[in-house]
């Protein structure tokens, strides 16, 4: 397929600030991994890479939001990252990180031969500074009101609240977030890669000789080029990332984009310390990332600039991109918690891990953003993955079993039926291997649908639950040709959901030929191994009936001979019931309704009318100590407080029975207006009234003074 090349596929090396959500699944991850287990099978070399992005500036903010260090932010989410891949079967051969000391040395090494041999520029600018804190400030530690929609607490690079994007001078009132002082501007020195030197190469590398790209990706590129490029910084004055391999520099390192892609041939250097470079320089290789489409121009603009300015490597082949996933109706947001996150689905769904990457994938933004939502997860589950693919394989198993002993039965009366249906299957296979080679990999699994289709029909049709009763020949035709295209679906499906393929290959009691992984290269030898604790479905599983199945015997006339033994009929899929859906939309509803009363609670009145200051003078507020409390009867709202003045003992009703029970209120200090007219509520006479302080949800709390004063303290 590829010739002679081996292929280096990479996934973006995701940011170690938050766990793995469906959207970083469809985007990059699953794809990845059916391209991958796809190209093992049709026998091809391949060494599959990711791992963790540890540096940038969000994952520092979030150390200090959460008083711990940036290492251990990223030593939690890498954790939780590489056991979420892990669980979904997207098995990398590595996923390291870019806090290792092998990636510190090698991408110092890789800025230290640029810098060496004068490929960056430097630029003094001015940048933020925090004088209190005595540090330079990212943009996104720099927060003030947003100019566009009065948010106070937008970043110098992005409201959150009304998306525009942002420079810190826009910003009103700008403060640091580190010490709440007003930033300054200082001078400061940077390393640039020249960007604008690398278009002319660019425009023909990309718009002339890889037209083949994705149009999404394609287009991308082409207006990047078209609007002209400029010197990139490749440092920041930041103290989390790798340290600026320079004398003088101290106190700058790399930026997080300039560091990370070249965490995809540290970590190749961890795996292969005395082969990486085989993979990385050499000619024979096809370098493929996968990666979001906010990815698109590092991984096709800076990252091919960096390695044509060093010079010794290859430039990727492809860079296949998915669009963005959305959430039912609404953007997939870490921080905001809009997300269905890998680690929660594992332990809702356990077990059901092939339903996640099938969905993901029949329904994945390839061309278009696109959503998901879990009437769509149930529905293509129940009526796709359990009615057609389960269902087909099952009654032919169970039928198998219940007429034949279990032993696939010989042709003894085939029909042109038969051959015709089985004859279907090869240009669905096909269609298959063009689409995944050209990563429209929800096209290739309506390919492999297609064959559980046919099988689905034509047992249908056939009824050979009816044929039974007057003929056991045909019979053994019928469920002969059922059994072909099981096998078949064994083989189809191995690249989409493994772990169903896998089940499948234990009720048929074969194996397959998943190809060999990088050890193969290794002198390690490529039989019957798998790594630890990792699921066999990866490499060659052999099969005690010595029947193997391989990539290349999808559509053939015969998998199974007549007289194989099969195993139990166990169920591929279960079905996902509406109250295990409701729950989940309902988790949902949750964080919706949290989010929309955290947004209430900072809805600000606007100020009222000026008074003068004699009206001011006119109100007498003190201090008071609440002696008695008790609730108004048959109210909900209204509680009876007797109080101490320090003038005198009085009565005051008051609607806060919401917030406080009687005894909440006994002994504390409060603040009243003691000179209001005194109104009759419920027929008992209220003489002044208690201060509340009211936020934008309706949520009120009592006024109490800093510290505990005689009572009837006057306030003004
Ligand atoms: N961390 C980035 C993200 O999650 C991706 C980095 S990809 C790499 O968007 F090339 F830099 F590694
Ligand atoms: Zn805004």
């Amino acid at each position: 397929m590829n010739g002679s090349k081996r292929t280096l596929v990479t996934c973006a090396l995701p940011y170690a600030n938050g766990p793995v959500h469906i959207g970083h699944l469809a985007g990059a991850y699953i794809p990845g991994d059916i391209y991958v287990r796809y190209l093992r099978m049709r026998g091809e070399d391949v060494l599959f890479i990711c791992g963790s992005d540890e540096h940038g500036v969000p994952i520092t903010i979030k150390a200090r939001e959460q008083g711990v260090s940036p290492q251990d932010i990223v030593d939690k989410y890498h954790k939780i990252m590489k056991d979420a891949f892990t669980a979904l079967g997207i098995n990398f051969d590595i996923y390291s990180r870019t806090s290792s000391a092998v990636h510190e040395e090698h991408a110092s090494k890789f800025f230290r031969k640029l810098y060496d041999e004068g490929k960056f520029i430097t630029r003094e600018s001015e940048q933020y500074f925090d004088p209190e804190a005595n540090t330079f400030l990212a943009d996104r530690y720099i927060v003030g009101t947003c100019p566009k929609c009065g948010n106070p607490n937008a970043y110098g690079d992005q409201c959150e609240k009304c998306g525009s994007t942002l420079s810190p001078e826009e910003l009103l009132e700008p403060h640091s977030k580190l010490s709440g002082a007003t930033p300054i501007k200082k001078k400061t020195t940077h390393w640039y890669l020249p960007l604008d030197k690398y278009e002319p190469w660019l425009r023909d590398w990309i718009l002339e000789q890889h037209k083949e790209w994705k149009t999404n990706v394609y287009g991308q590129c082409k207006s990047w080029l078209d609007g002209g490029l400029q010197p990139r910084a490749v440092s920041r004055d930041l103290d989390w990332g790798v340290p600026v391999p320079v004398e003088g520099a101290e106190g700058k390192v790399l930026y997080v984009w300039f560091d990370a892609p070249i965490g995809y041939v540290s970590n190749t250097k961890e795996l292969l310390p005395e082969s990486w470079e085989k993979w990385w320089k050499s000619d024979d290789t096809r370098l493929v990332h996968f990666i979001g489409k906010d990815n698109i121009v590092f991984h096709c603009i800076v990252f091919p600039s960096m390695l044509k300015a060093h010079g010794e490597y290859v430039l990727p082949d492809n860079v296949p991109s998915n669009e963005f996933l959305n959430l039912e109706g609404d953007k997939i947001s870490t921080s905001r918690g809009w997300a269905v996150w890998v680690h929660e689905y594992e332990k809702d769904f356990p077990g059901q891990e092939d339903v996640l990457r099938y969905v993901l994938t029949a329904n994945a933004p390839e061309t278009k953003d696109n959503d998901f939502t879990w009437k769509d997860f149930q529905s293509r589950n129940n009526s796709e993955l359990v009615a057609v693919f389960g269902n087909f394989v099952n009654r032919a198993v169970v039928l198998t079993h219940k007429y034949f002993g279990g032993e696939v039965p010989a042709n003894l009366k085939p029909e042109a039926i038969d051959a015709e249906t089985l004859a279907a299957v090869k240009p669905c296979r096909e269609a298959l291997e063009k689409y995944v080679e050209t990563f429209h990999f929800r096209e290739a699994l309506k390919e492999a649908m297609n064959i559980a289709r046919i099988g689905n029909k034509y047992i249908s049709d056939m009824e050979p639950w009816k044929v039974a009763k007057t003929d056991m020949d045909r019979t053994a035709s019928i469920l002969y040709t059922c059994l072909q295209i099981c096998a078949d679906l064994a083989i189809a499906f191995e690249p989409f959901t493994p772990f169903g393929a896998e089940k499948l290959r234990n009720i048929l009691r074969v194996g397959i030929d998943a190809g060999h992984d990088y050890r193969a290269g290794e002198g390690v030898p490529t039989e019957n191994f798998y790594r630890e604790g990792e699921s066999a479905a990866l490499h060659t599983v052999p099969s005690t009936e010595g029947i193997v199945l391989k990539w290349d015997m999808l559509g053939d006339a015969e998998l199974l001979p007549a007289g194989h033994k099969l195993g139990e009929a166990v169920l591929l899929f279960q079905k996902i019931e509406d109250d295990v859906i409701d729950a989940q939309i309902a988790k949902l509803e949750a964080i919706k309704a949290e989010r929309a009363a955290a947004e209430a609670a900072k809805k600000v009145e606007p100020q009222k009318s000026e008074i003068s200051f004699e009206q001011f003078e006119a109100m007498d507020i003190r201090t008071a100590t609440v002696l008695e409390a008790e609730r108004v009867p048959k109210t909900d709202k209204l509680l009876k407080l007797t109080i101490d003045t320090g003038l005198d003992r009085r009565t005051i009703v008051s609607g806060i029975a919401q917030f406080y029970s009687p005894e909440d209120m006994l002994g504390k200090q409060i603040c009243i207006l003691a000179n209001l007219a005194p109104r009759t509520i419920r027929g008992i006479e209220s003489r002044g009234m208690i201060l509340m302080a009211r936020q934008g949800d309706g949520k009120m709390r009592f006024i109490t003074p800093q510290e505990v004063l005689a009572n009837g303290a006057t306030i003004g």
